[in-house]
């Protein structure tokens, strides 16, 4: 199911991203993860290889999974939107609405305890449109047996130094939240 629906991805033309992307990045890690982490849209790097978080954004998420206790083999990573937005923009509302229903296929498919939404795009397209991330960031809520756990994006604390003390404290409410609700 999971692999039907990559495969589907990477030839995706739904919509203009279609036509700069490299290569469209479907996501990776465990089919059986009991953690997903979905942040924004593939960078440069993820362009080129074909894979999520892999750049220097990937970098920082790779050190905030080990704090947390977590290898990235274990979970599984995606993002809202599959293809490279030109010039690194922000996805617009047209094509995360055109990649809705591959995420919610994923989710589906996946089954995830916990879903952690790594900042704006993937808070608003999966919590709320109007959500602020600096005040929803490290507070789970519930929604039809799923934890989600918004979070600062790793990208936020690369482009603005202040915000890494509270990127990380974000990690550890997540750690502490992921402890309470897999030990149950
Ligand atoms: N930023 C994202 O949101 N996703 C990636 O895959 C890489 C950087």
């Amino acid at each position: 199911m999971l692999d039907e629906i990559a495969q589907q991805i990477k030839v995706c033309a739904r919509c203009a991203l279609a036509e700069s992307r490299t290569n469209a990045v479907p996501g990776e890690g465990s089919p059986q993860a009991q953690v997903l982490f979905i942040g924004e849209a593939p960078g440069v790097a993820e362009d080129r290889q074909g894979r999520p978080f892999v750049g220097p954004a990937g970098k920082l998420l790779n050190e905030l999974l080990l704090e947390v206790g977590l290898r990235r083999p274990e979970v599984y990573i995606t993002n809202i939107v599959k293809c490279r937005p030109p010039d690194n923009r922000a996805p617009r509302p047209d094509e995360v609405r055109a990649w809705r229903d591959y995420l919610d296929g994923q989710i589906a498919a996946i089954n995830p305890q916990v879903i952690c939404l790594m900042g704006r795009p993937a808070t608003q397209t999966l919590q709320d449109p109007k959500a602020a991330i600096g005040t929803v960031h490290g507070q789970g809520f519930e929604r039809e047996g799923i934890l989600y756990v918004p979070v600062y994006h790793p990208a936020a604390a690369l482009h603005n130094e202040s915000l890494r003390p509270a990127l990380i404290e974000d990690f550890s409410r997540l750690k502490r939240l992921l402890q309470q609700r897999l030990e149950r």
